[in-house]
């Protein structure tokens, strides 16, 4: 099938591009590269041997995004571009309603106009907020706790409403939890601009001497060890996540809502641990007071995912961390070319 991948040039979307070409798919990418490298996309090619048709153009710009359609035939859409820091979204939060939600009216449009009606859409675990119990479900209420969770929010229900509008929509809301690691190749990972706000980026930048410590954001959680608990899924794992995704709305109408997690919790310190075992050396860090809008405990039930996508993650912490300090390792400046840093 022809698949328009949207931000396929970013961290999940370029693992995603990899799995695609793999399974025999042709592959357009539509990327405004505000969050990422072209070299991203090289690097796909030079893993798969395959060629990939990109479009640099904002999916604010309709007009352009219609001759995107106009010169491909397109069978489903991936939609994973839109802004995703939720401190930012915080101080900007028109800049993130804009890129987020009305890129994705564009899109909508773009695609109903042309008759295409497949959407795999990267949402949030971040639309469950903040819950009374865990496992999450697909089924409990939702809730949003900052902008960036809102647009998320927004828009699956912006997807509901199109459903109910016309039933030849076929979309699937692909809650991720928390993605880690990279591919094992080495040559595409995450590739955070300015100090990373999650966890395993600080870690590996740590690891690698770039920034001297972790801070620890709370010690007084009410989790084992008194730090978060977070269910972090390999990034591959998620990218294969996408494929069965598209074989099932292929096949079957309508909206549903998966979780993306692999259904266990690790603590931070478990995390620093493993990490530690893994490079074999120590990650210093100090636990200070909890930063604020953070959850204590947050992991999916991943059975709906088992049953109707036939999807489970097969990849552990361990391999998770030992994938990430790969990446960090060979390109401790992201995807900046040697060629660039010698200017
Ligand atoms: P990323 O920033 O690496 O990738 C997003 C891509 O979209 C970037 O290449 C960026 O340049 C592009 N983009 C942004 N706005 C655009 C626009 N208006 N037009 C065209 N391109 C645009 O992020 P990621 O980690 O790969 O995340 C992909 C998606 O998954 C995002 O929607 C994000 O909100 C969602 N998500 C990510 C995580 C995570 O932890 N990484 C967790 C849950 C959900
Ligand atoms: C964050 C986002 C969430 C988004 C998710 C995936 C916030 C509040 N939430 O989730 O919306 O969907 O990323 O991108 O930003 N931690 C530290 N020190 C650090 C960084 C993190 O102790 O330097 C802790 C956090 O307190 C948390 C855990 O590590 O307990 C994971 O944090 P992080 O990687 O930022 O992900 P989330 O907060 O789960």
């Amino acid at each position: 099938m022809n698949i328009l991948v949207t931000g396929g040039a970013g961290y999940i979307g370029s693992h995603t591009c990899v799995e695609l070409l793999n399974n025999g798919h042709e592959v357009i990418v539509v990327d405004n590269l505000s969050n990422s490298k072209i070299e991203a996309l090289d690097r796909v090619t030079k893993i798969t041997g395959k060629e990939i048709k990109f479009y640099q153009i904002d999916l604010l710009d309709k007009v352009s995004l219609h001759k995107v359609f106009a010169q491909n035939e397109i069978d489903a859409v991936i939609h994973f571009a839109g802004l995703k820091a939720v401190g930012e979204s915080v101080t900007l939060p028109l800049r993130y309603y804009q890129n987020n939600i009305t890129g994705t009216l564009n899109l909508c449009e773009v695609m109903e106009h042309n008759g295409v009606y497949k959407m795999v859409f990267s949402s949030s675990a971040t639309v469950y907020g903040l819950q009374e119990t865990v496992p999450l479900t697909e089924d409990m209420p939702l809730q949003a706790i900052n902008p960036y969770g809102r647009t998320k929010l927004m828009i699956e229900e912006i997807l509901e409403d199109l459903n109910l509008s016309n039933k030849n929509w076929s979309i699937a809301l692909l809650r991720y939890f928390n993605p880690v690691g990279a591919h094992h190749s080495g040559l595409i990972g995450e590739d955070p601009s300015g100090i990373p706000n999650n966890l395993v980026p600080y870690i590996t930048q740590v690891a690698v001497g770039q920034l001297p410590k972790l801070n620890v954001y709370g010690g007084d959680y009410p989790t084992p060890d008194g730090t978060g608990v977070r269910d972090y899924i390999h990034v591959v794992d998620l990218a294969v996540g996408h494929i069965k995704a598209l074989e099932r709305i292929m096949m079957v109408n309508g909206v549903a809502a998966y979780n993306l997690g692999t259904g266990t919790g690790y603590s931070v310190l478990e995390v620093i641990s493993t990490f530690e075992r893994v490079i074999g050396k120590k990650i210093p860090y100090s636990v200070i007071e909890r930063r604020p809008g953070d959850i204590a405990i947050s992991y999916a039930n991943p059975h709906k995912a088992k049953v109707e996508l036939d999807w489970t993650s097969t990849k552990g912490l361990v391999q998770m961390c030992e994938d990430s300090w790969q990446w960090q390792v060979e390109n401790p400046t992201g995807y900046e070319r040697k060629d660039e840093l010698n200017v």
